[in-house]
């Protein structure tokens, strides 16, 4: 008797439990089969029963050689989903995290509130920030990074969500001539002294996505210092855990008159404003 859908999905999500928790593996699996087969719950419920073709099982079976081995799974797919837009993922660009959302939601309150007009993304990597403030305000909005690879993949995922902006290549804020208006960045801040405890998964994203200097704050110090120079009126930074009262202190010293400083549900610092 041929192998059934509910049946793969049962012996997916064992063969993923062979490297992943449980309940991570289980929730894999469901992702496999609805965003790799376009095989959704309300699919299986009525044909959970059917055979499955040799190609579906060929498929699954290549994916699962290469996701032994850590590749995650965006990767794999090609596209991960954030904030119910489809963004196109590859080596050069890291997966867009559900937290970095309240970067979004924080520059999108404050730059309403301050009735900006034009917003940076810097480092925007698959574009996720810079496309999302593009199709929802109608700030004029710029965004840049220092890698071309996630620059073209920011690109392409701009026309394919319809979306004006424009992408410059180079250092932070270098490449942006004029007024800046609201800047906006998940920057690289990771520890490189964390490296060997880090998830590794992580391992098959870029270091230039991931690391920098000075314990992580480099970039963040040099954005909050830059900004500050050329009269940004307000910065919205993503920021690592327990970051918040050194980058606090760094972003007054450089003229700023306000910093706030917000906890994700995990209870970690994670995004600062300054003003
Ligand atoms: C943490 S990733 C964030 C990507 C995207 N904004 C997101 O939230 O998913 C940081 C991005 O900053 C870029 N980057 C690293 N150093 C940079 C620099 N000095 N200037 C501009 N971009 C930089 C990396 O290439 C990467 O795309």
């Amino acid at each position: 008797m041929p192998q059934t859908y509910h049946q793969l999905r049962l012996d997916l999500a064992t063969a993923l439990a062979q490297f992943l928790e449980p309940r991570e593996a289980n929730a894999e699996a469901i992702r496999w089969f609805e965003e790799g087969l376009g095989r959704s719950r309300t699919w299986m419920a009525g044909h959970g029963d059917e055979g499955v073709p040799d190609e579906v099982r060929g498929q699954i079976s290549h994916w699962l050689r290469r996701r032994k081995t850590g590749e995650p799974w965006a990767y794999l797919l090609g596209w991960t989903k954030w904030r119910g837009r489809r963004f196109a993922v590859n080596a050069s660009t890291l997966i867009p995290r559900p937290e970095t959302e309240m970067v979004l939601e924080a520059a999108l309150e404050l730059g309403q509130r301050l009735k900006v007009s034009r917003a940076v993304d810097v480092g925007t990597g698959s574009g996720i920030l810079g496309i999302s403030m593009a199709l929802e305000t109608d700030w004029e909005i710029s965004a840049t990074d220092i890698s071309e690879g996630a620059l073209a993949v920011a690109q392409q995922n701009a026309q394919a969500l319809n979306a004006n902006l424009d992408f410059k290549l180079g250092h932070l804020l270098d490449p942006v001539l004029g007024p800046l208006g609201l800047v906006v960045s998940n920057p690289p801040y990771v520890d490189p002294d964390d490296r060997p405890s880090l998830q590794p998964e992580l391992a098959w994203e870029p270091d230039s996505a991931l690391f920098a200097d000075d314990h992580g704050l480099a970039l963040n110090i040099e954005l909050l210092m830059e900004s500050r120079r050329r009269a940004a009126m307000a910065c919205v930074l993503e920021i690592g855990t327990g970051q918040g009262a050194v980058l606090k202190e760094k972003g007054l010293a450089f003229g700023w008159n306000r910093i706030q400083v917000h906890q994700d549900l995990a209870g970690h610092d994670r995004v600062l404003m300054a003003l």
